[in-house]
């Protein structure tokens, strides 16, 4: 998605991937630092453990509590997150989260950027988790409106329902019963692999819109463009990169 949109961009960069183990995660750090590597993107499982390697993480990073982007200010890393802004984005292609009822299913990193962006954008926020005193301890510590089970989901109850737990991921199974689904709900997933979950097939089976993690996938990277680059970030091309790369 990076290297596409520096082409159509025609910025003279290059995004590689590197899997570092968790043991090498300040030595990775400071060698990019060392070899003046600009940028870095963060992924699982390293988005807490980074912060600690950094000159400074940014507010909003900070009362999430991930970074998944770092950039490199003069002699400075600086970690930010695009998470929470990446889900706001891709959910407000469909609608208008502002007095909206939403409800996220998780209660893990996801969840809180997921959750941190739904408040900001003035939404009504419960969390489902399987754990239920996880959703609780995440929902009084960023300010959401109700917290609970999974098995507590009603259809009709909700405007916007985002799954950021990992079911479904590489498997056929959804984390609510379908029956919790109602058509005048938009459904998002942040799993993205497969791109058509059990979850959104289910939600389509009812009627109702969904977006796929690719969507999420795409914005927060957009956003991760537009810090670094500062630059309109050319999603559509980004989205066609997730395409080719999901049907290699
Ligand atoms: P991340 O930081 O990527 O969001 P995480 O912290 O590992 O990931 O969180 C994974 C989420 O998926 C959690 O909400 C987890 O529920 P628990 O808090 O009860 O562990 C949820 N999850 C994982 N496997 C699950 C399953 N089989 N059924 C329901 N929820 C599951």
């Amino acid at each position: 998605m990076h290297n596409a949109a520096f082409r159509v961009l025609g910025i003279d960069a290059v995004y590689l991937a590197f899997d570092v183990p968790p043991v090498r995660l300040g030595a990775a750090v400071s060698g990019a630092r060392s070899l003046g590597i600009r940028q870095l993107a963060v992924s699982i499982p390293h988005k807490q453990a980074v912060m600690e390697h950094l000159d400074e993480v940014d507010p909003t990073a900070r009362r999430i509590g991930a970074v998944n982007t770092v950039t490199l200010r003069g002699e400075r890393l600086v970690g930010s997150n695009t998470d929470w802004l990446g889900a706001v984005l891709a959910l407000e292609r469909e609608t208008k989260l502002s007095g909206a009822r939403a409800v996220v299913l998780g209660a893990g990193g996801a969840a809180r950027a997921a959750v941190f962006g739904l408040l900001e954008r003035g939404a009504r926020v419960v969390v489902l988790n399987r754990t239920p005193e996880r959703a609780r301890a995440l929902a009084s510590s960023l300010g959401a409106h109700g917290a609970g089970e999974l098995s507590e989901l009603r259809a009709g109850a909700y405007d916007v329902l985002v799954n950021t737990t990992s079911v479904g991921l590489k498997e056929e199974r959804s984390p609510i019963r379908a029956d919790a689904l109602h058509p005048a709900a938009l459904v998002m997933d942040a799993v993205y692999e497969p791109e058509h979950t059990r979850l959104l097939r289910d939600a389509q089976a009812q009627g109702a819109r969904t977006l796929s993690g690719k969507w999420w996938l795409v914005y927060q990277a957009a956003e991760q463009l537009r810090l670094w680059t500062g630059r309109e970030p050319p999603i559509e091309t980004m989205a066609e990169a997730f395409d080719r790369a999901a049907r290699a």
